[in-house]
């Protein structure tokens, strides 16, 4: 995305190594007048940018707004590509569908999309995404992975584990992997990966990985149909959490996995999604389209199809199910 001249010196500010840059410097960096740079800082200021500004010495910048917009996201993001191509919204109807968009229009490996509310949030199987409010985080990321699309399910059992390492980081819960794309907490949902493709039979042109997590949202925030079933990392730490830092530790996490998936390849993520299983050992119920039946889950293969053994004692590698318990 191309950068405003906002941006562009929201970012010399920030990466600036002596603190202050004079009013003629960003002028002439950003080819604007120094009246549009005191316009720019005024502006800035208006939007909870805070400023010191010493005569002769320029300006530095002291702190950001903890609202979660495009440059607050990417100023000191620690990622080398992943979301350094930004696009936020306040509200969009689904961050995929934008990605989509964006994607066939070229958009470069890693652009991300992220809004604060979504009408009309997807979920698998087509199923609706409560994301109406500003309580969460809705995010899609475009990425174009050199591999063949029958490696596609393991890109969102790896999410999966990216996403658990994150968190892992900011608070010690019992974060669980339902396989293929949920996350839970508590026997509770708060998070669902929804990986989309555009595939030709033996290359993937782009993916989309979707991660919709609940992050500050009360019980009675959730529709009564899903209230018994769902939580927010708010609900089960008791406080509420800075989505911008979440997002920003996201997007640093997620790269280190994908890195080490293709280097390292599958088992790199394999033994961590078993560690994270849920219900791993235990009795569940299988329902594919032609047939249910109760199994236990095994652990996952190495094409990220996850094994289980049924009353019979055979194992079955499941491709496509839902599971219950
Ligand atoms: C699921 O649980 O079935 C997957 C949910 C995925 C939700 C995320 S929110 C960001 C992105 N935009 C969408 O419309 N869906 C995904």
């Amino acid at each position: 995305m191309k950068e405003t001249k906002r941006d562009q010196l929201i970012d010399i500010l920030a990466n600036s190594q002596n603190g202050f840059i004079s009013g003629q410097e960003l002028s002439r960096n950003l080819q604007i007048s120094r009246t549009a740079v005191w316009k720019h800082i005024n502006e800035l200021k208006k939007d909870g940018y805070q400023f010191e500004a010493v005569p002769k010495r320029g300006y530095r910048l002291l702190s950001r707004p903890s609202a979660v917009n495009e440059s607050t996201i990417k100023w000191d993001l620690q990622t080398e590509w992943l979301g350094q191509s930004l696009v936020f919204k306040d509200e969009v109807d689904s961050t995929q569908n934008i990605a989509h968009q964006l994607a066939r229009e070229g958009a470069v490996n890693g652009t991300t999309i992220i809004a604060n509310k979504q009408l009309h949030g997807r979920g698998r199987l087509n199923r609706e995404w409560v994301s109406h409010h500003d309580d969460g985080i809705w995010m899609s990321m475009i990425l174009r992975p050199e591999m063949a699309p029958c490696h596609a399910s393991q890109m969102t059992l790896f999410t999966a584990t990216s996403v658990v390492d994150t968190l892992a980081k900011f608070a010690n819960i019992p974060v669980k992997i339902k396989w293929p794309n949920d996350l839970f907490i508590n026997d509770k949902k708060f998070c669902g990966i929804l990986t989309e493709m555009q595939a030709e039979l033996d290359h993937i042109e782009y993916m989309v990985i979707g991660i919709g997590i609940n992050v500050n949202q009360e019980s009675m925030s959730f529709p009564e149909e899903i209230r018994q079933k769902s939580t927010s990392l708010a609900i089960e730490t008791q406080e509420k959490w800075d989505r911008r830092v979440l997002i920003q530790q996201l997007l640093v996490d997620f790269e280190t996995t994908y890195r080490e998936f293709l280097t390292q390849g599958f088992s790199y993520v394999k033994d961590k999604w078993t560690n994270n299983a849920y219900k791993l050992g235990e009795k569940v119920l299988v329902n594919m389209p032609k047939k249910s039946f109760e199994a236990t889950i095994e652990g996952i293969t190495d094409d990220g199809a996850l094994l289980v053994r049924t009353i019979d004692n055979n194992i079955e590698k499941i491709y496509s199910a839902e599971i219950h318990w």
